[in-house]
């Protein structure tokens, strides 16, 4: 046997040959030691850990003394890296105990069938390493000498093909039918090149063992279903195709996200989801209350146990909070005031409207990223808008090639190209005027008659990108401020405020963004005009007493971008459990 003294670092490494040396020593002496495998092995073996995984290592070696989480001593035999692996996250890993308890075993990453099929090769770099696959399974074909079992683990659109003879273990389980859709299995085998033209490699089946059976009545089964009837089997929807794909795209656009913000010096905010104002202005708030009771037996309750003014109104002063409280609309204000010390911020959250949209863009509840930036114009704004949507679209292009190719080929032709095109493309800007002019001059008869001071529906905004631009994302900026939130900038010609809508084609309005009126006077004006209530607002504006800035920021809506880096046509597809009018099943 030889010896190998190492790190532990990757689970994708080189076989090992003999035995593998880790570190939970501590040496008398803290100079250097050169030592044979031999004395290794027997010098260290009260300290041998089983469950640790390292890189081969020529002997006779030099030791150094090291850090006790960076090192372990293992014994490997033969096994190759993956079964290797899959031994050190399965078997219980010895463990010291310290005081009564016992230490928690190392955290280790699992090995995926995208790790093993995802990489250039391919697979082909794995032949002959024998490996364990755990997943669903998504078909099985019984054939005279040999039974073919996709498996899917979620990480990646391509299935493991497990091919099983009937001298491998567990055979049974497959002649007597328990391994069908749905199914979840382990299985072991060998990784060889494949017979067939989906795919290079596939995995030799030593051992299969069904971990959960699935009941026939399965709903998801291998003929392609509607949208529709996956929309009602929300809960086992992620094991599709598709369905499979959006999550881990929106999972990579969420984490780009994150890492365009860090990477500019953002710093994320949490907003909160409670708040007692209404950043829109537009009334379309789910109340948050316990005056209706929530328990069974009080579901039970009359109406007029609600408590109520002299007046007959609704006593809000007895409600959980004192007053009147909502679930936010959007975290902007909030973002505001950490802006106002920061410098510059985002916020990243559920948000909910309760408009009675039945469409396909908008949802009941939905998650935003706002980001806030002080010292800033609408320019900044707009710059940022476009270098952070160009940012997470270049991202998942070059991270989630498999996933956009599955749907450049199944839900969008073409979309590879129309997004490359938003990477490397100039964003263009139009005033809302000139919009305006654009859409009276266009050869269209529209649904919503369009004149200057009307807002802009959906047909408008797809014809302006879709045909005027063709398929560029636009923004148009400078909107009357009667069709605009109150907290927006007045423009000096009184009539307009510096509004932005980033639009894209398929998808309408993606971004809404704005600078923010900086003058306390011109707020208060504007809150006046309105008739919102300029008590509640007391602490926004306050940021314009004490130090006010310039300021602007944006609003996007994270499903409508995922709609758009998809191709998914409905916005009820691009977020696990929808909520929309009359639905929040699951
Ligand atoms: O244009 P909105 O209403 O802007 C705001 O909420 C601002 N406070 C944002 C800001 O400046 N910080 O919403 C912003 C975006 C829209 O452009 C759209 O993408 C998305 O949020 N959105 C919705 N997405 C899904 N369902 C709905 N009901 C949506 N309403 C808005
Ligand atoms: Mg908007």
């Amino acid at each position: 046997m030889a010896a190998a003294i190492a790190p532990a670092t990757s689970l994708r490494l080189k076989p090992i040959s003999a035995i593998r040396f880790l570190s939970v020593y501590t040496r008398p002496n803290r100079g250097k030691l050169t030592i044979s495998p031999k004395s290794l092995t027997t010098f260290f073996r009260p300290l041998v850990l089983r469950h640790t995984y390292t890189r081969p290592f020529l002997s006779p070696v030099s030791l150094v003394h090291r850090r006790r989480s960076f090192c372990t001593l293992v014994s490997a035999g033969d096994l190759s890296p993956g079964e290797d692996a899959e031994k050190a996250r399965t078997e219980p890993a010895e463990t010291q105990s310290v005081g009564e308890g016992e230490k928690v075993r190392e955290f280790r990453k699992r090995l995926r069938i995208n790790d093993i099929k995802g990489g250039p090769d391919e697979g082909l770099d794995r032949l002959g390493q024998t490996l364990v696959v755990k997943g669903w399974v998504r078909t099985t074909r019984v054939q005279s000498t040999v039974t073919f079992i996709e498996v899917n683990d979620g990480s990646c659109v391509s299935n493991m093909q497990c091919v099983m003879s009937p001298d491998a273990e567990g055979y049974d389980e497959v002649k007597s039918g328990l391994i069908t859709t749905g199914a979840s299995v382990c299985v072991q085998g060998i990784i060889v090149p494949s017979q067939g033209s989906k795919q290079k490699v596939e995995m030799n089946v030593r051992k299969i063992d069904m971990v959960g059976k699935s009941d026939p009545s399965y709903p998801i089964q291998k003929k392609r279903a509607s949208r529709e009837f996956l929309r009602i089997q929300a809960h086992l929807r992620p094991r599709t195709n598709t369905f499979g794909a959006i999550a881990r795209v929106r999972n990579a656009l969420a984490y780009a996200t994150h890492k365009f913000f860090q990477e500019n010096g953002f710093v994320w905010i949490s907003s909160p989801i409670i708040t007692a104002s209404d950043c829109e202005g537009a009334g379309e708030q789910f109340c948050a209350t316990t005056l209706i009771p929530s328990s069974h037996e009080a579901t039970d309750s009359r109406v007029d146990a609600i408590p109520q003014t002299k007046e007959g109104l609704i006593d809000w002063t007895q409600d959980f909070f004192g007053k009147r409280a909502s679930l936010t609309v959007s975290g902007q204000l909030n973002a505001e005031t950490y802006a106002t010390a920061l410098t510059d911020v985002y916020t990243f959250g559920p948000t909910f409207r309760a408009e009675n949209s039945n469409t396909s863009r908008h949802l009941a509840e939905f998650w935003m990223i706002e980001p806030e930036l002080a010292f800033a114009d609408l320019n900044d704004d707009m710059a940022c808008a476009t270098a952070y949507l160009q940012y997470v679209v270049k991202y998942i292009l070059e991270n989630c090639k498999e996933d956009m190719d599955f749907f450049n080929t199944w839900i969008e032709k073409g979309i590879i190209n129309r997004l490359s095109d938003v990477v490397e493309k100039d964003f263009l800007q139009l005033t809302y005027t000139d919009a305006i002019k654009l859409l009276l001059k266009a050869n269209k008869k529209f649904e919503f008659p369009v004149k200057w001071g009307c807002d802009l529906q959906s047909e408008h905004e797809r014809y302006i990108t879709e045909q005027a631009f063709g398929g560029r994302p636009l923004i148009i900026r400078d909107y009357p401020k009667e069709i605009k939130a109150f907290y927006m900038r007045q423009n000096d010609d009184e009539k307009t405020v510096a509004a932005m809508d980033l639009l894209v084609p398929r998808v309408g309005e993606l971004i809404g963004g704005s600078q923010r009126e900086e003058r306390l006077e011109y707020l208060e004006a504007r809150l006046d005009d309105l008739k919102l209530d300029k008590e509640s607002y007391w602490w926004y504006l306050d940021l314009r007493r004490y130090g006010s800035v310039p300021h602007a920021g944006f609003g996007l809506g994270f499903e409508r971008l995922v709609q758009f880096a998809t191709g998914i046509d409905n916005i009820r597809d691009a977020i696990p459990f929808p909520r929309t009018p009359g639905s929040a099943e699951f």
